[in-house]
Parts: structure tokens; sequence; C-alpha cells
């Protein structure tokens, strides 16, 4: 980065399990070159014990790329940050805003906001092993320790183990009796709160998630913060990140100018997919979103999310698909 280049994180597709896989970014890349992703969190655990090329293997087209890890074991922690690394990732980002209680059982995730010294012990063994950067996503707080104080509190202990890029999903989590979906609508939006933290730690780097949908409101909030991040809008309307080089990052690029050439660049990613032995179904759900708005949608989705999966040749549904956005 040179010092007049926008920072890297001014927008970021936010880490989603099951939906952010790599066919998933391959896919939201051809619509931003600059646009920071991240991968679904992996557990320390299953990088580990697992098969860790599925969990880590990505095309070199998908960075800048973060790696989230779920964990709170400082040197398995370590040994998965150099892995990520090694692979190629450009930052290493820790899960503290999960909610799920399969996680918090082995302290993932969202429940580590009530143990600031075990998350501050864990970024300094990551930062200690990799030379790329160690980011933190976190809530403003959990149920039981939803004070201001206790989140500066969490921020101050983080950011002395040496991060120095929060990305704050400014709603608190409640870890009892609330799924994790419904912990993504039901606890109220607090921008304010975020707000106020970066105005109290000038010396860091803030992002903003959560509810984010357009990119003016992008524009709005990085008035305040130094990067916005966003999850579901992207997923269900991936379309609006074809302005993001050009509107965010000041940097035109080499948008895509209908959606039929982004489908055509990915049949040509599903070929190779299969060539390997993968399923185009694999590949085409995460497309849906990309008819959001037009007269042909709900025939693009019927063919992709039903008829693909009832056919012997998923490859031809898909070149139906197309057809209907020809030229969109
Ligand atoms: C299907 C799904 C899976 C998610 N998985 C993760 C995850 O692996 N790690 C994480 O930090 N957040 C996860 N989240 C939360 C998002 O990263 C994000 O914080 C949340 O959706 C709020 O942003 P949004 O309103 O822009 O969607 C997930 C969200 C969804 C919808």
């Amino acid at each position: 980065m040179t010092q007049d280049s926008p920072f890297p994180g001014r927008f970021a597709v936010a880490p989603m399990l099951d939906w952010t896989d790599r066919h998933c970014r391959y896919f939201l890349r051809l619509l931003s070159k600059h646009a920071t992703l991240y991968s679904e969190m992996v557990t320390t655990g299953a990088l580990i014990h697992g098969d860790a090329p599925r969990h880590l293997d990505f095309d070199a087209s998908e960075n800048p790329l973060v790696l989230q890890l779920g964990g709170s074991n400082a040197q398995e922690l370590a040994q998965c940050a150099r892995m990520g690394e090694q692979w190629g990732y450009s930052e290493i980002n820790l899960n503290v805003g999960c909610p799920s209680d399969r996680v918090q059982n082995n302290m993932i995730g969202a429940c580590l906001m009530g143990h600031p010294q075990l998350v501050a012990d864990g970024v300094k063994a990551m930062r200690d092993t990799v030379d790329i950067p160690v980011t933190v996503k976190h809530r403003i707080g959990i149920n039981g320790r939803d004070s201001y104080e206790e989140l500066v509190d969490f921020v101050g202990t983080v950011a002395e183990a040496g991060c120095k890029h929060f990305i704050v999903h400014a709603r608190i989590a409640i870890l009892e009796g609330l799924s994790p979906k419904a912990n993504r609508d039901v606890p109220p939006l607090r921008y304010d709160i975020a707000r106020q933290l970066r105005e109290d730690f000038p010396a860091l780097q803030f992002s903003l998630n959560g509810g984010i949908k357009t990119l003016d409101e992008c524009e709005q909030h990085l008035e305040h913060f130094d990067g916005v991040m966003l999850g579901r809008e992207v997923y269900a309307n991936p379309w609006l990140m074809r302005e993001v080089d050009e509107r965010l990052y000041g940097l035109p690029g080499h948008s895509p100018q209908t959606r039929t050439e982004v489908l055509l660049a990915m049949r040509d990613y599903i070929e190779r997919h299969c060539s390997n032995g993968g399923k185009v179904v694999h590949v085409t759900r995460h497309l849906l979103g990309i008819a959001q708005g037009f007269p042909g949608a709900r025939r693009f989705r019927q063919l992709l999310s039903a008829d693909i999966h009832r056919t012997d040749n998923p490859l031809l549904v898909f070149d139906q698909a197309i057809e209907v956005l020809q030229g969109r």
C-alpha cells in the first residue's frame, strides 16, 4: 500500500458460514477488484485436526482475502494464523461475534467478549507469529456485559496486544435463548456506540457492520468510520458490488457492464470446478441474487434453485438461466 492508497478494508463482505465459501468469493471478486473478502469462520480445531486444504484453498484472484478463525487457545490460534499466512491469505481475523451455543461451549465467538485478556493473549500470539495484520470482529457487548465501560475495556485490552483494526457488529449478542439468526436482527443496532469507540480510540481503525444496505449508506458511514462491512445485503443483491471500486475506493476498475458478462465468466469457472469433480450447484446456489430487481428474476431463481436439481444436464439449465438475463 502506498501512502495515498485507500485503506484496503474500506469495503468488506462479511464472513458468512455456508455462504462466503470460495465459489461465492470467486463470483464476488468478478464484481469488485478492491473489496476485502472474508472466509467463512474456520475453527482452530477444524484446521489442526481436519482437512486443512478443504478449508483453506482458494483462487489467487480472491485476494485481498481475510481468513477468519474461531478459537481462544493462543497456541492453536498462532498455529492456524501461520497456516493462513503460508496459504496466502492477506489478513487473519478473530471471530468474537458469533453467538451460537455450539461455539460458546468451546469458548469461541461472542462469549469471548467476557474474556478480554484471553482474546488479547490470542491476538498477541498470532501477531508474534505472522507478518500479516491480525484483526478482531466483535459485538458491542453481550448480555450481562453490555456497558460502554466494559466495551472500552475489551477494545483497550485487545488493542494493547497489537490489534489495530476492529470490525464492530453494532449490536449486542444475547447468549441464551436467542438463535444466531435472531441475534442478527433482534438486538437493536447502535451505530452511535461504534462511533463513540472510534472517537475514544483515535489511533485505531474501526469498520462498521450491521444492517447496511446501500452504497449511499456506505458513503455516509465512511465519513465516520475507516471501513464498512456488509453481509446479507451483498449476498441477496451482489450486483451492488459493481460500483464499489469506483465509488468507495476512487479506483475505477474493470467493473463488468452486464450481469451476462459475469455469468459467462462463472460458466467457465463452473466447467473447471466440474472437471475437478465438483458439482454445478455448489457454485450456482450463490448466484441467485444477481437477478434481483429484474423482470426475469423469478424465472432465473426457479431455474437455479429448483430445475437445476432435477436435471441430468445442469450446465444446460445454467445456460437457460443466462438466457433469461441476456444483455442485462
Ligand atoms: C448465514 C450467515 C452466516 C454467518 N457466519 C458468520 C461467521 O462465520 N463469522 C462471523 O463473524 N459472522 C458471521 N455472520 C454474521 C455476519 O458476518 C454479519 O456480522 C451479520 O450478518 C451482520 O451484517 P449484515 O447486517 O450486513 O448482514 C453470519 C451471518 C449470516 C447471515
